[in-house]
């Protein structure tokens, strides 16, 4: 099985967490895309999705799946998104795709995060993924002279503008043993947006792909 067919059957488990009747929070990413997929074929019994990407929107409208704006719903049921990695907490790096401040809004107004994966998103300790940290332009030079205080390489990502209109630096070479704290320090530097660490608010599920079928795993 490739990893791409390890995204695919995440994804196809995923349409069992939905509730009938309400709007779909949905990420941004290949395993989403693969959900998005999945999802226009039992279209006709949701009202429609909040997309968490402007990729996201565009691939749901071409499945003819409404796109509601986040602030014209007042709860989601149900989030379902990729990872970049997750911990047996369901505590999760993400932001490779450089989504991740709608990411963890649509989230944060979900009843459930359904996290979908294939294997090798599975780590026991975060932080070798290099983890995104997205910035307002003016703030760059600052906010990478403080990640450097932290420690691990700020690299800017080259070319890359987010949906909002900012940038994204990836701090590499972290061994990332207490998540929470680490999320909620970065948020304190001025002039970060958010960052990648998905840990005050995890998953509640994890649909993680392996070569003996699609496990569901739930916090330790
Ligand atoms: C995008 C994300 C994605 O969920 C994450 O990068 C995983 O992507 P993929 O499903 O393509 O492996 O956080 O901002």
């Amino acid at each position: 099985m490739t990893q791409d067919d390890l995204k695919q059957a995440a994804a196809r488990a995923a349409l069992a967490q939905l509730v009938e009747g309400e709007i779909v929070g949905v990420g941004t990413g290949s395993t989403a895309n693969y959900f998005i997929d999945q999802l226009a074929t039992i279209r006709e019994r949701f009202p429609g999705a909040v997309a968490s990407s402007e990729a996201t929107r565009s691939r749901l409208e071409k499945h003819q799946i409404r796109v509601f704006d986040l602030n014209e719903v007042d709860s989601l049921a149900v989030y379902v998104d990729g990872a970049d990695e997750i911990n047996g907490r369901l505590q999760m790096i993400k932001g490779g795709g450089g989504a991740l401040t709608r990411e963890k809004i649509v989230a944060a107004v979900a009843d459930k995060f359904v996290c979908i994966a294939d294997q090798a998103k599975r780590v026991s300790v975060l932080g070798r993924f290099p983890l995104p940290v997205e910035v307002l332009p003016m703030a760059l030079g600052h906010v990478r002279r403080e990640l450097a205080k932290i420690g691990g390489t700020p690299r800017v990502r080259e070319g890359f503008v987010t949906d909002n209109g900012n940038l994204i630096i990836d701090l590499a070479g972290l061994e990332i043993v207490d998540p929470p704290a680490l999320e909620s320090r970065l948020n304190q530097i001025v002039g970060v947006v958010t960052n990648g660490l998905f840990a005050r608010r995890g998953a509640d599920v994890c649909l993680l792909a392996t070569a003996d079928g699609v496990l569901t795993l739930t916090a330790d």
